[in-house]
C-alpha cells in the first residue's frame, strides 16, 4: 500500500511535455478543464438525491432522447470552462445540435467532441456513469474551420478519454502513447495514477449487450451469443452476461477483465445507437491502444469518415480475439 508516493494528473502531464506541447492553446489547458469538469459534475452527482438534480429537465436532445437534469448540467459545466481557456476552437456535445463556438478559442487548434453524460438512464438508480471526450488538431490555422475541421476520422484524433462516476471516479486516457487510468483522491481533490499503462487481455470471458433486442439483432451476433452461453470447460464457457446499460461502465469493466461489448444493428437502428463523434471513436482509439479492437462489422471504427455530427454506427469492441470472432460471424 503506497500512500505517499503519488502521481498526480497533472504532474503525469507535465512529465510529458511532448504529449503536452506547451505551445498557446495547448492541450495541457484543455486537459486542465476537463479535469476541472469531472470534478464539478462528480460534486453534483454525489449529491444528486439531495439537492434536487436527478430526474428528467423535461425536453429531449437532438437524438430526440429524453434529457435528464443531469445531462444539462454536465454540458453547462464543459461548454463554460471550454469558452474560456483560449485552448477550444469549438465543440460538438450530444446535447448540442448544432457546434458550440468558443468565444474565446477563435485562433485556438483544437476541437472537442464530448458525450458530457453518459449512461442517463443510470442516473436516478445510483449506477456508474461517466463523461468521454475526444480532441482533434485544426486541419489548419490559416483558414477559419470547416465542417472537413470537425468530421475528421477516429484514427487522426489526438486525445480521447473518459471519467468514470463510480464505486470511484476515475479518470482515464490516451494521447496514442498507451492508456493511463487516475483516481480521484476525495480528500485532496487529485486525480492520482491508479492503472498506468492499461492493456486489455486479448480474451475474456464476459460478454455486454442489451439481450432484450435480441431477436432484431443481425444472425452472425444471435448465433455469437449462442456459442457464448455454451458449456465448454476448457473455454471457460459459458461466458459471463453484463450489462449496465452504461457505455462507459461496460466498457471499463471489459477493459480491465477482458470481454466483449456489443451495440449491434438492428432492424429497427440499422445504424445501432451510439454515436461515433463522441462515443464509439473516442472508446475505439483507447481500446486499440490497450491492445484490443473496435469494429461496426464492416469496418474498423477508427477508418469511418463521419458524414455529421451525431452519425450513429453499430459497435463491436473490446478484447481482440472476441472481436474478430463477432466480426467473422456477422460476415459469414
Ligand atoms: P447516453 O446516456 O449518453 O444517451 O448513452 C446511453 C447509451 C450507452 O451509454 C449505453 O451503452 C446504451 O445507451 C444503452 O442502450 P440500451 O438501453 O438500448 O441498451
Ligand atoms: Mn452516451
Ligand atoms: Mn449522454
Amino acid at each position: 500500500m503506497k500512500k505517499n508516493n503519488i502521481v498526480t494528473l497533472n504532474q503525469f502531464i507535465s512529465d510529458q511535455q511532448n504529449e503536452f506541447p506547451f505551445v498557446q492553446g495547448n492541450l495541457s489547458r484543455i486537459f486542465r478543464d476537463i479535469q476541472l469538469a469531472a470534478k464539478m459534475i462528480n460534486r453534483d452527482v454525489r449529491q444528486a438525491g439531495l439537492i434536487d438534480i436527478l430526474g428528467n429537465f423535461g425536453e429531449t436532445n437532438v437524438q430526440g432522447e429524453e434529457q435528464k437534469k443531469l445531462d444539462v448540467i454536465s454540458n453547462e459545466v464543459f461548454m463554460g470552462l471550454m469558452d474560456m481557456n483560449g485552448a477550444c476552437v469549438c465543440v460538438v456535445s450530444e446535447e448540442d445540435e448544432h457546434i458550440h463556438w468558443c468565444p474565446d478559442g477563435k485562433d485556438a487548434k483544437y476541437i472537442l467532441a464530448i458525450d458530457p453524460l453518459d449512461g442517463s438512464s443510470n442516473i436516478d438508480v445510483n449506477a456508474s456513469i461517466g463523461s468521454i471526450f475526444s480532441i482533434y488538431k485544426r486541419l489548419s490555422l490559416d483558414k477559419p474551420v470547416t465542417e472537413e475541421d470537425i468530421l475528421q476520422k477516429g484514427h487522426q484524433q489526438v486525445a480521447a478519454g473518459y471519467v468514470i462516476y463510480g464505486t470511484a471516479t476515475m479518470f482515464v486516457y490516451t494521447t496514442g502513447n498507451g492508456v493511463n487510468g487516475f483516481t480521484l483522491d476525495d480528500s485532496i481533490q487529485e486525480f492520482c495514477l491508479s492503472h498506468p499503462n492499461i492493456k486489455t487481455p486479448s480474451k475474456g470471458a464476459i460478454f455486454s449487450v442489451n439481450e432484450g433486442n435480441l431477436n432484431d439483432f443481425p444472425q452472425g451476433v444471435i448465433d455469437y451469443i449462442s456459442w457464448c452461453k455454451e458449456s465448454n470447460k476448457e473455454e471457460n464457457r459459458p461466458y459471463s452476461a453484463r450489462y449496465i446499460g452504461s457505455l462507459i461502465a461496460d466498457f471499463h469493466r471489459n477493459l480491465l477483465k477482458g470481454g466483449i461489448y456489443i451495440y449491434p444493428p438492428t432492424k429497427k437502428a440499422p445504424n445501432g445507437k451510439l454515436r461515433l463523434l463522441y462515443e464509439c471513436n473516442p472508446m475505439a482509439f483507447l481500446v486499440e491502444q490497450a491492445g484490443g479492437k473496435a469494429h461496426n462489422g464492416t469496418d474498423r471504427i477508427l477508418d469511418l469518415e463521419p458524414k455529421e455530427f451525431h452519425q450513429r454506427t453499430p459497435l463491436i469492441i473490446g478484447s481482440s480475439e472476441m472481436v474478430d470472432q463477432v466480426v467473422a460471424l456477422m460476415n459469414k
